[in-house]
């Protein structure tokens, strides 16, 4: 599964980046204001620090809008992926953006009917959200197997981007249904890292290495 980083915070991507874990980015415009940053400007910053796809959102509600767009953030940079959001003008401005070579990131996918028009459409990624579902008492992490099912079926080549993540265990539960990429918060990745016994462990080690005066350089 590969990891993309839901943020545009540049030191947080250029830190998990380090590590390379980092296969790709995901910004939307709610991220784009937090970060305070012109978004043409954090973009192609972002665009210059990570190899894999950036995904940059439309905010135009039109097909011919979303298309002018889309043109403006694909020429930031060469691995760029154009964000639009799953509505009809949405799948139109897909078809056409896909069409000129584009990669484009279907998002704000809540249904199984919704990824079946994205792929067919040509979409390179669908978003669905697996956490603002999980926020109404519905099943996030049920809408990823469903979607991989219908994919799978037909062999559509769309990759499934699972994202709204929350915690750890989204990670490895989109892993385990095989969800082709997870875009999770730097925190989100980071907390992967982390188990209680890990750390009781540890300390007990450490413990041991101290009474003992264990000295390794
Ligand atoms: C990423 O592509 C999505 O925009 C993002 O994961 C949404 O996450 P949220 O539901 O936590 O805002």
């Amino acid at each position: 599964m590969k990891f993309f980083v839901d943020t545009a915070e540049i030191d947080a991507i250029a830190e998990l980046n380090e590590l390379g874990i980092v296969d790709g980015v995901t910004t939307n415009p709610s991220l784009i204001a937090k970060s305070g940053r012109d978004i043409l400007e954090v973009t192609r910053e972002i665009c210059d620090l990570v190899d894999g796809p950036v995904s940059a959102e439309v905010v135009a509600l039109t097909a011919d809008e979303m298309i002018a767009e889309g043109r403006k953030l694909a020429k930031i940079a060469d691995n760029i992926a154009v964000k639009v959001p799953l509505t009809w003008d949405g799948l139109k401005a897909c078809n056409v953006l896909t069409n000129e070579g584009n990669m484009v990131n279907v998002t704000l996918c809540f249904s199984a009917n919704q990824a079946l028009l994205a792929a067919k459409v040509g979409a390179t990624f669908i978003s669905p959200f697996i956490g603002r579902l999980d926020d109404l008492n519905l099943d996030g992490m049920e809408l990823i197997a469903d979607i991989r099912e219908v994919y799978d079926n037909y062999g559509f080549e769309t990759q499934i981007l699972a994202a709204s993540i929350r915690s750890a265990n989204h990670m490895s539960d989109c892993a385990k249904i095989g969800a082709d990429v997870a875009t999770a918060p730097p925190e989100v990745i980071k907390k992967m890292a982390g188990h209680v016994l890990t750390d009781k462990g540890l300390a007990a080690f450490m413990e041991d290495a101290k009474k003992a005066n264990i000295k390794i350089v």
